[in-house]
């Protein structure tokens, strides 16, 4: 049944509604109804809302199933978020998000479960595609413009998993264990951008526990920090089946469990009787569920949408999100004239989105073999195949069975077929990665190596040609081990429907790639700093290497990468002048305006392009151990022609030199030398410029071992 516009509802009338409910009504109404409905009350004026999946485009289920995951209606396929993150471009993930907005409206949902702006710890998490980055500042950015597309139809954003939900490994009994600088300084910041800049109508309480407290049932958190110290205004949900006791959920701010949890509908009514629970609490949930609902009500209209014009927008985004890893000898963008040979199941098959909840169902799915099918000198062999399939993550075999790389086998008669036709090919493009049972929600990868049927097949190609490029589909980092043995690499991630066409332009030019790595790239998993304590023990996960994740480890500790963050190259140069700051430096407090930035950048190549300009902040002198340098700004050019330039400017806000401080509960300036980087990526800075910050730490009596400060 279409769902019925709303009329505007002031607070005030919202909670005279909540004043007629019973308390059975008001117990009722603090659950879903089934896995995607809020109830309703028509006779009190309670109308309902409906919600659904997200993030990479609408998983509506027809009927009211959560059995099996992966049926539901034709919708788009966007870029999942690993690859949209690689975009860096703000104004695209707002138009896709825009896109994903109208088709819930023209499916009379009125929230979508997204983005999520989880920070991604290790290469290991299985929901890594699901998420952006593993820092803050870019999630955060990335995630303000998803929700800021998506709410701009009228729908609601629902930001997950909030917060510290960084593994799939005991997920729903852990306790992620940090202190307090980790909180401020990694996993909160990502989700305070959303909400400040955003004001997204929703947020997930995750299935974790935080220091010991189950998300759902932790009032630090939705409401001492969300609510009161960043204004949180609209709807907390819990994830479906995270609440563990609806009183408490209640009291700690969590306003909506889902899915359906009736049953303990009696725990709510007999605390409330009890005076356990105060029913002002519970009003106060109540207000919020209906105010929500009223407000994507009142914006509901009636509309169509043009899935084909929709397939365009996702085409584009994942076009920007490609990233050029390696290019030795140019050997992309190829010639039209050479003999091309492609191969791997993922050419004919793509992996072009993850698997669990955010699973799309797409009727329009392209691939690059069918994509190039009239380019007379291309031609394509298989060289591995499928191998074990994804099982579903509702089905009870998911949680006993565990594929590995290792299961998928070389079939020596594919190779040879492949290394036959590589020996009278110009250039072979090998299309590998990771499949959907290797990295999906519910589970985390065992490792970081990619099937060794992919592996095989690109190492024995590489013997008889010297010309291979690496296509990569993949939602989180892989080893490379045949790196060496080839000239060129794509990391494409997961791109969603329009995956065929838009890696055939940039193999061949057409569009010319300009995605920036939103993670690094170890060598080998044992490199990345949480490795000594991921996955936890006895439900308890140390968060040991505190802020120093990803890259701010390695570019503190000077470790060599595969690939840096936020590294990608191009077609054409970029060359960067004038850099410009209007202060520098400044005596730190509240109230201390910020420095605004600005630099020139020219492309001095041959080719129209785009680049990502990136802007850390360093520390060169500071009493504080913190990494040496932190992302603070990023901006994408338009697509600049040969010799043409661009001015870009960057607002750095006062907050963007803090750091957290425990004894002060507080971001405040640490007295120190600093510096304005501008890079390609986390270790490539091509300009820069000192900025001197007074600030009020160290305070004079603390002890340290740094004679100019003291
Ligand atoms: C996932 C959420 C998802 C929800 C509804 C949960 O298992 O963690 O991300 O939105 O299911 O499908």
């Amino acid at each position: 049944m279409a769902a019925k516009k709303a009329k505007h509802m002031t607070v005030k009338e919202i909670k005279e509604i909540v004043s007629r409910l019973t308390l059975q009504e008001k117990a009722y109404l603090t659950t879903g109804v089934g896995s995607w409905e809020t109830a309703e009350f028509p006779k009190k004026g309670v109308p309902k809302e409906w919600m659904c999946d997200g993030p990479h485009g609408l998983r509506k289920q027809a009927n009211d199933v959560h059995a099996d995951i992966n049926d539901s209606i034709d919708a788009v396929s966007l870029p999942a978020e690993c690859a949209i993150a690689a975009s860096w471009d703000r104004e695209l993930i707002y138009e896709a998000a825009k896109a994903l907005g109208k088709e819930a409206q023209a499916n009379d949902v009125q929230m979508v479960l997204g983005p999520g702006v989880n920070m991604k710890r290790s290469p290991l998490c299985g929901r890594n595609f699901e998420y952006m980055s593993e820092d803050p500042y870019l999630a955060g950015e990335l995630g303000a413009a998803y929700v800021n597309g998506l709410q701009s139809t009228g729908v609601s954003a629902c930001v997950k998993h909030f917060f510290a939900n960084s593994q799939e490994t005991d997920r729903f009994t852990s306790s992620s264990e940090m202190d307090e600088t980790t909180e401020r300084q990694i996993y909160l910041p990502a989700f305070e951008t959303v909400v400040r800049k955003a004001h997204p109508g929703s947020i997930m309480a995750a299935y974790n526990k935080v220091n010991g407290t189950y998300m759902t049932e932790n009032k630090k958190y939705l409401t001492d920090i969300l609510r009161k110290e960043w204004g949180f205004d609209g709807m907390v949900v819990s994830d479906w089946g995270a609440t563990h006791n609806r009183p408490g959920a209640i009291e700690a701010g969590c306003d909506l469990t889902m899915w359906q949890q009736h049953e303990t509908d009696k725990d709510i009514i007999k605390a409330v009787k009890s005076g356990k629970l105060a029913e002002s609490r519970l009003d106060e949930a109540c207000v919020n569920i209906l105010r929500h609902v009223f407000k994507t009500l009142e914006k509901h209209k009636d509309v169509k949408v043009d899935l084909a014009e929709n397939h365009e927008i996702a085409r584009k985004l994942f076009e920007s999100s490609i990233v050029l890893l390696k290019n030795d000898g140019n050997i992309l963008p190829l010639s039209k004239k050479k003999k091309v040979l492609i191969l791997g199941d993922f050419a004919k098959n793509p992996r072009y989105q993850g698997g669990g909840s955010s699973h799309v169902s797409t009727s329009r799915a392209t691939n690059v073999v069918d994509a190039t099918k009239d380019m007379p000198n291309v031609s394509y062999k298989q060289g591995y195949g499928p191998g074990p399939k994804a099982i579903a993550l509702t089905d009870p075999k998911f949680w006993t069975t565990r594929i590995t790389p290792s299961d998928y086998k070389p079939d020596k008669k594919l190779i040879a077929d492949a290394v036959k036709a590589a020996k009278q090919a110009d250039v072979v493009v090998i299309f590998a990665g990771l499949p959907e049972a290797l990295e999906s929600e519910g589970a985390d990868r065992v490792d970081m190596r990619m099937p060794d049927s992919h592996n095989a097949l690109i190492e024995e190609v590489a013997k008889v040609n010297k010309n291979v490029v690496v296509v990569l589909q993949n939602g989180a980092p892989v080893e490379m081990p045949w790196i060496d043995d080839v000239k060129g690499i794509l990391e494409t991630y997961l791109g969603g429907e329009a995956s065929g066409e838009a890696v055939r332009d940039v193999l061949f030019g057409d569009v010319n790639p300009s995605g920036r790595l939103p993670e690094t790239f170890p060598f080998i998993l044992e490199d990345n700093p949480s490795y000594l304590f991921y996955f936890g023990c006895d439900d308890v996960v140390k968060y040991s290497e505190g802020e120093f994740i990803g890259y701010r480890y390695y570019t503190t500790k000077m470790m060599p990468v595969l690939f840096p963050f936020g590294y990608g190259l191009s077609y054409t140069k970029f060359d960067y002048s004038d850099l410009q700051i209007n202060a520098k430096g400044f005596i730190g407090d509240e109230k201390t305006g910020g420095i605004t930035v600005s630099v020139k950048v020219t492309n001095t190549g041959k080719k129209a392009g785009r680049e990502v300009v990136q802007l850390y902040i360093g520390v060169n002198k500071c009493a504080l151990q913190r990494p040496i340098r932190e992302l603070k700004g990023f901006a994408k050019t338009k697509l600049l022609a040969p010799g043409e330039s661009e001015v870009l400017t960057f607002e750095l806000t006062s907050r963007d030199f803090a750091h957290w401080n425990e004894e002060a509960h507080a971001y405040v300036h640490y007295t120190g030398e600093y510096e304005i980087q501008i890079a390609r990526n986390a270790e490539e800075i091509e300009l820069a410029a000192p900025v001197d910050i007074e600030g009020a730490y160290p305070r004079k009596t603390v002890n340290n071992n740094n004679p100019e400060i003291n």
